[in-house]
């Protein structure tokens, strides 16, 4: 009975040490807001590829049949439910991975109110809000919720999928007020937060994807050249995989060079 004993030990030993070997029992993780659709939806697509386990967050994940499809390829992909604009929500799936690490959050969700409500002279601040409650105070809570599973990584990294749209120095007329300053909040807060967040050893990226080609920017297909969710999924993920502590709050574009504030 001893020696059966041993025997099982010794096999189950060497069963967790393949595991390791092959990287499948300690897969980085990355966790991707706004996942159901656009960039975020790539970010999945990617990274899932990449061998990580990928928490896909969406705020109505019923309805996320592509990501679904995704998922169903790809068994290291969970679909979470979340609402980056509901602290509520956050608060819920962080408890829900209160100990686990994350290596990267990626901030993604955003939008950019519609453009009848944001003109001057009649503007609607109930949208403003909810412009600014998704696109700054959400990346900003998701940060803070997710803080300590981030500095139990290996990784440690935040990126922010801002705009150049959020440049001050770019602003030469008065084009969607609610976005433009949001994207602009966005990086100012994560200029503030990335003093604590580097003491725990975590870098923040933000970084402007350029115009792509999703149902955010479809009012602009033929009008102008609009890049593939694919290659800006591409370009973001070597600019964060390059990050350093020292480039910390870098305002990245695409192509890797940096933006003017
Ligand atoms: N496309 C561009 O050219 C461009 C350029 C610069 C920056 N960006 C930024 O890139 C990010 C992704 O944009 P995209 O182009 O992929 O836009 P998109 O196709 O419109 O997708 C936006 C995503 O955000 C999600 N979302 C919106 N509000 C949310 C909330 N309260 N909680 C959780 N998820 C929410 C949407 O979910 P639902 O399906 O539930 O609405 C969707 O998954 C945004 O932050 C955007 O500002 C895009």
């Amino acid at each position: 009975m001893l020696s059966f004993i041993k025997r099982a030990c010794a096999l189950a030993a060497v069963l967790a040490a393949t595991a390791w070997c092959s990287g499948a029992a300690h897969a980085d993780t990355v966790l991707v807001t706004g996942a159901n659709r656009g960039i975020g939806l790539e970010f999945v697509k990617q990274y899932a590829a990449k061998g990580y386990k990928v928490i896909a967050t969406a705020r109505r994940p019923d309805e996320a049949k592509d990501l679904h499809e995704l998922a169903k390829a790809n068994k290291s992909i969970v679909i979470e439910k979340l609402d980056v604009s509901d602290l509520a929500s956050i608060d819920a799936l962080a408890a829900k991975y209160k100990g686990q690490p994350v290596d990267i959050l990626v901030n993604n969700a955003g939008i950019t109110g519609f453009p009848d409500k944001q003109r001057f002279g009649s503007i609607d601040y109930e949208s403003f809000d909810d412009v600014m409650n998704t696109n700054v105070r959400g990346p900003l809570k998701m940060s803070e919720a997710f803080t300590d599973n981030l500095a139990a990584s290996k990784q440690k990294k935040i990126v922010v999928v801002t705009s150049s749209e959020g440049s001050i120095a770019g602003v030469t007329s008065n084009r969607q007020p609610f976005y433009r300053s949001s994207k602009a909040a966005v990086n100012m807060v994560f200029k503030n937060i990335a003093y604590p967040l580097k003491d725990k050893g975590i870098a923040v990226a933000l970084i402007n994807p350029g115009p792509v080609d999703t149902d955010m920017m479809a009012s602009a297909r033929g009008r102008m050249p609009l890049r593939t969710t694919e290659l800006a999924v591409r370009e973001l993920s070597a600019i964060t995989e390059k990050l350093t502590l020292e480039q910390t709050a870098t305002y990245f574009n695409f192509d890797g060079t940096t933006l003017p504030w």
